[in-house]
Order: structure tokens, then C-alpha cells, then sequence
């Protein structure tokens, strides 16, 4: 369940709540709401700083209870760092070790003032839905395949109320919506695929559909693929007993005639590189070779719950990656949808592979404004980047900006590498129009050059997500990015302000 939100006009001292926030800044300086509190309480937080209980180092937390002349039963004492060099990011950060603090007590509600807090260059909306979404993202919790710990009768965190008034409310409208892409997102790739397979996800798309009003669902089956001549998608979910799904949600939120958006996710249930078969360990991680689907789905999602007033399409290719003795192999020659012939020299550079069918199909249907596809396309990218950054490819300068400021704005940040045509070259191949793989320099511009082939004409730009989409490790959650960034430059293309 989400978290419920909502804003107040209150006194952090006479607020009667389970846990009241509020915030120090390193070096014992105290917001306006801790020095109200600390004042009530007979200086209960400075005699903790003096001790050097509270340093007021970014994300720490400190819990006082029940302390004498508040009404609250706690306060939550949340470092900021240093007062100088507080920005977006480190807000997000307290916002996020905030809720994680509070979702380990045994409280079902709570009341923040931490999104008071002074950010340069954001406004009050800004800091209520950035505040918002670090709390149901750090409080989400991934159930669904083992029984949970018996946690008793005691209470659990269910709503938290943020000091702020009205100018705060379109920033929290939209944290609500975007937080149920995230967590829609989040839970499709965080299921295994032996349960989250392309059949599946064709259920939760025509599920998504049947329930909201302006959204119609259409999914092709391998057959229809193959009267259609998807010649390379098919080919990479050749070997797997769960045969390949095309996913076609249409959102018609403007006029009938105007033009869609359109968003494409890879979306490999898993990837075990096929007859170019990927080593034991870590192979397990490659469940999550659908975070693109996740995030363009759940990207989906946020913009039907605004009800943004624009069309938007999303096409997700569901294909599961395996070894087989019907399985596709390196030097086969495929013909894609859009006639150009692909040289197979590696069978695990299966994304591009169905991406490329996946967007010549949506360019050829929706004829869309513009085209964007996410995907954990490449480790190259992952090296390049790490885990902060997604990879943003487009060879429209505009198209690019505007897609690195709605990171930038939601946190969720991209990197632009280059789509040169210098960098073709590595895709020459002496068989067919392009091969599938650029050699070892540069793998994610390759991987993003041999999109660009297949999106000629079309305004496109690309996010490898290879790095983004999940946690590393045995315990490693889906993040639920890029579905911040996506739904932010949906908004903003509906003519929403960008905060
Ligand atoms: N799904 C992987 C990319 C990936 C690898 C994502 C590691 C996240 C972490 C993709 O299908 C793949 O296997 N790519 C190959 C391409 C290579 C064969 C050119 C890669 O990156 O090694
Ligand atoms: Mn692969
Ligand atoms: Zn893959």
C-alpha cells in the first residue's frame, strides 16, 4: 500500500502525533520547528547537542521520546548536514533516512517538518513532492513471494502529514501519482521471473487497462509477430518455452487526432545471454532485464493518474532470453520488421534486438511526436556511469535537455554520451546491413547507434538504465527509475510548470 499524504498548518510543540520531525543542521544550528520544539521541551535537543548526541550530520537521526512540554510522543531529530551546501539532493537524502527512522518505529502516522527546510533554486510544491516520494520510496517493502515477519499488533507506518499550505498541494498531487508508478514499476521487476514472464506482463498492462476508463490495451501474440514479420524479435525469444508478448497501451488524454507520445521498455524477463550464455554468478540479477518495461509501464501509470492532458502510447516487447536447441546463435542473419538484415555475432546483445522491431512498429502505428525507450541495455553503461546516472543518447539537442532537466528536477539524473556517427563504423558487418554488437570500445554508444538505425525521422532519444534500475546484491531492489524522470517531462509537456 502507498503511503497516505497530506499537509497541515500546525505547531510542531502543540501537533499531537506519534512521532513529530524536525530538522538540525551540522554544528547544532536548529530550523525554526526544532528550536520551537527544543524551546517547549525546556531545551531537550540542545543539551543533546551539547553532548554531541545530535551532531546534525546529513541523515542521522536521533529520537527523543516522550519529551516533557510537547504534545507529540516523539521527536525525530534529523541531521541536514551543513546549512552552506544544502541542496536538492541532500533533501532528498533526510527525507529518505527520515522515513526509513519512522518506518522502524511502532507508529502508524507521523507529522515532518523537514520539508520546510530552505532549498535554493526549489519551491514549496518541489519540496513537498521530493519530501513525498523519498517516504513511500523508502518505505516500500517487496512481500509478495515470502511470508512476512510476524510483526504482531504493532502499528505500522500508514500516513505522515508535512507542514505546508496550499502552495505545497500540486507538488504532493503529484508525488501521489508518481510514487504509484514507482511502486507499480518497483514490483513487476522485483518478482521472479518464473512468475513475472511476458505473458504475465500482458495481464497487468490489459488488468491497468480494464480498470481506468481512457486507456485500451492490444496485445500481439508470436503469431500476429510473425504474419507481421518481427524477424528479430522473434528470433531472441526462439528458445524459451514463454513465448514473446508485443504490449500496446494507448492513453488518450487530448484530442483524438493530436499525435501521442510514445514510450518503449525492453523488457527481457530474463536474460541468460542465450547460446552466448552469460556466467553463473550474478546471472540471477538478470531478472531484472525488464526494468525498462517497469519504468515505461509505471511511467504510464503516473500519467493516467494526473490525467495529464496528452496522448501517450507505450509498447512493451515481453521476450525471455534462453538457451535451446530451437534457440537463435551467433552468425544467424535476421531480417527485422523494418527490412534492414542484423548479423547475430553475440546472442546476449538481445535487447537491441527487440527493441529495434518494438520501435519500428510504434514509428510506423503511432507516427509519435516523439519516441523514447528505456533499457538495461549494456554493462558498458554501468561502467561508464555507475549507479547515479542513466545513459541518455539523442541526436536532438532539445529533446535531450528537456529529458536531463526532468532528472535533474526529480532526482532521477541522466548523463548524455554522444550518438557520433563515428562510432557506426564498429557495427559494419560483412553479412548483413548491421551486426549486433560494436566490439569492445564505447558498448552503450553502440548499443544506442544501433538503435538510431531503426529510429531514422523519428524525434528519438534513448536511457540505458543498465546501471539504475535495480540495487545491486543479494538484497537488491528494483528502484523504480526512470520513472520519475519520464513522468516529470510528461508533465512538463502537458503544459505543467517545471518546478
Ligand atoms: N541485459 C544485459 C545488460 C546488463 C548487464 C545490464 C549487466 C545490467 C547489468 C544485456 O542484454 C547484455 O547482456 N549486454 C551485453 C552486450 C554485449 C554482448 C555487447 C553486455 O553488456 O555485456
Ligand atoms: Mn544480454
Ligand atoms: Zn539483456
Amino acid at each position: 500500500m502507498t503511503l497516505q499524504f497530506s499537509l497541515g498548518s500546525i505547531a510542531p510543540e502543540t501537533v499531537e502525533t506519534p512521532c513529530v520531525v524536525v530538522g538540525v543542521y551540522e554544528n547544532g544550528l536548529l530550523t525554526s520547528a526544532a528550536a520551537r520544539v527544543d524551546s517547549a521541551a525546556g531545551g531537550a535537543i540542545k543539551r543533546q547537542v551539547e553532548s554531541g548526541d545530535i551532531t546534525g550530520k546529513g541523515g542521522s537521526t536521533t529520537v527523543l521520546f516522550a519529551p516533557h512540554g510537547v504534545q507529540a510522543k516523539r521527536v525525530l531529530v534529523v541531521g541536514l548536514g551543513a546549512q552552506k551546501t544544502f541542496d536538492g539532493a541532500r533533501f532528498q537524502k533526510v527525507n529518505l533516512e527520515a522515513a526509513r527512522a519512522l518506518s522502524r518505529m511502532p507508529i502508524d502516522s507521523a507529522v515532518s517538518f523537514l520539508a520546510e527546510a530552505d532549498v535554493p533554486g526549489h519551491d514549496a510544491a518541489w519540496r513537498a513532492r521530493t519530501a513525498a516520494l523519498a517516504a513511500d520510496y523508502a518505505t516500500y517493502r517487496y512481500t509478495a513471494t515470502f511470508k512476512p515477519r510476524e510483526k504482531g499488533n504493532q502499528p505500522e507506518l500508514r500516513s505522515i502529514t508535512f507542514a505546508g499550505d496550499e502552495h505545497a498541494q500540486p507538488g504532493l498531487d503529484q508525488a501521489i501519482a508518481i510514487a504509484e508508478g514507482v511502486r507499480f514499476a518497483r514490483e513487476l521487476a522485483n518478482l521472479p521471473p518464473n512468475i513475472c514472464n511476458p505473458a504475465y506482463i500482458a495481464e497487468q498492462a490489459v488488468k491497468f487497462a480494464d480498470a481506468h476508463e481512457p486507456v485500451s490495451c492490444k496485445v500481439l501474440d508470436h503469431e500476429e509477430m510473425e504474419r507481421l514479420k518481427f524477424g528479430s524479435l522473434l528470433a531472441v525469444g526462439r528458445g524459451s518455452a514463454n513465448k514473446p508478448k508485443l504490449i500496446v497501451l494507448e492513453y488518450k488524454g487530448a484530442a483524438a487526432d493530436e499525435k501521442p507520445y510514445a514510450l518503449v521498455g525492453k523488457g527481457i524477463t530474463f536474460d541468460t545471454g542465450g547460446i552466448s550464455l552469460k556466467p553463473g554468478p550474478g546471472m540471477e540479477e538478470m531478472k531484472f532485464d525488464m526494468g525498462g518495461a517497469a519504468g515505461v509501464l509505471g511511467a504510464f501509470v503516473s500519467a493516467v493518474k494526473l490525467g495529464l492532458k496528452i496522448n501517450l502510447v507505450c509498447v512493451v516487447p515481453a521476450v525471455e532470453n534462453m538457451p535451446d536447441g530451437d534457440s537463435y546463435r551467433p552468425s544467424d542473419v535476421l531480417t527485422s520488421l523494418s527490412g534492414l538484415t542484423i548479423e547475430v555475432l553475440n546472442t546476449d546483445a538481445e535487447g537491441r534486438l527487440i527493441l529495434c522491431d518494438a520501435l519500428s512498429y510504434t514509428a510506423q502505428t503511432f507516427q509519435p511526436k516523439v519516441l523514447i525507450d528505456a533499457a538495461t541495455l549494456t554493462g558498458a553503461c554501468v561502467v561508464a556511469l555507475g549507479k547515479y546516472a542513466s545513459g541518455l543518447m539523442s541526436k536532438h539537442d532539445d529533446l535531450a535537455d528537456e529529458l536531463l532537466r526532468a532528472g535533474e528536477n526529480t532526482l532521477d539524473r541522466a548523463w548524455r554520451l554522444p550518438l557520433w556517427d563515428d562510432y557506426q563504423v564498429q557495427l559494419e558487418s560483412g553479412f548483413a546491413d548491421v551486426a549486433n554488437i560494436g566490439g569492445k570500445n564505447a558498448g552503450a554508444i553502440t548499443a544506442g547507434c544501433f538503435l538510431s538505425r531503426f529510429t531514422e525521422g523519428q524525434r528519438w532519444a534513448h536511457l540505458d538504465i543498465a546501471g539504475t534500475a535495480w540495487d545491486e546484491g543479494r538484497k537488491g531492489l528494483a528502484t523504480g527509475r526512470p520513472v520519475p524522470l519520464l513522468a516529470q517531462w510528461l508533465i512538463d509537456r502537458a503544459g505543467g510548470r517545471e518546478s
